[in-house]
């Protein structure tokens, strides 16, 4: 298995986090990730935003409760929110905002961190989001990363391949 390939086997979604900082470097190659993510008509709507304050990851785990599973947004040293400006292709825009999501979580794991993904938009919590952080109307809030370095190693599961699959 080559390292892509392993990387995207091993790869878990983390919900635990040391209190050890996530290096500036390793964050710059984490939104370089996504920034090389695909997008519709190659339009890149995305608008990452980088949350450190900790009074500000506080109030983002309040505002998630509201409506998605509990990850660790307060312990994890960075979150990163994936939006996307909707205004040339809304529909469009929530897959560039997931692809970069995936890009994201690729990377960190690439480089010994762990991320959960937190799916937001259409929910309660992309409402709240949106006024907490006062982003404008045409924003999305696609997903919400917290990273860092893991503290648990979950184990993955999936279905066999032949639920998923016909070929024809
Ligand atoms: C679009 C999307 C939304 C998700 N939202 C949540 C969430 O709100 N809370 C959570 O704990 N995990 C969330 N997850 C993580 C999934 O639960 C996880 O990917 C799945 O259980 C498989 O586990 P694995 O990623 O460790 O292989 C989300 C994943 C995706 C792709």
């Amino acid at each position: 298995m080559n390292e892509v390939l392993k990387a995207i086997r091993d790869r878990r979604t983390v919900r635990k986090f040391s209190s050890n900082p996530v290096d500036e470097e390793k964050l710059q190659m984490i939104l370089e990730a996504g920034r090389w993510a695909p997008s519709f008509s190659n339009l890149q709507p995305w608008r990452f935003i980088v949350v450190r304050d900790l009074g500000l990851k506080i109030a983002l785990d309040k505002a998630a409760r509201e409506s998605v599973l509990h990850l660790g947004i307060n312990e994890a040293p960075v979150v990163i929110l994936v939006c996307v400006d909707r205004r040339i292709d809304p529909l469009h825009a929530i897959e560039a905002g997931a692809a970069a999501t995936q890009n994201m979580t690729l990377a960190a794991h690439s480089l010994g961190l762990g991320a959960g993904w937190i799916g937001i938009w259409g929910t309660e919590t992309e409402i709240s989001i949106q006024k907490l952080l006062k982003l404008p109307e045409t924003v999305r809030v696609v997903s919400l990363l917290p990273i860092g370095i893991p503290d648990e190693s979950p184990e993955g599961r999936r279905k066999p391949l032949e639920q998923s699959t016909q070929f024809r």
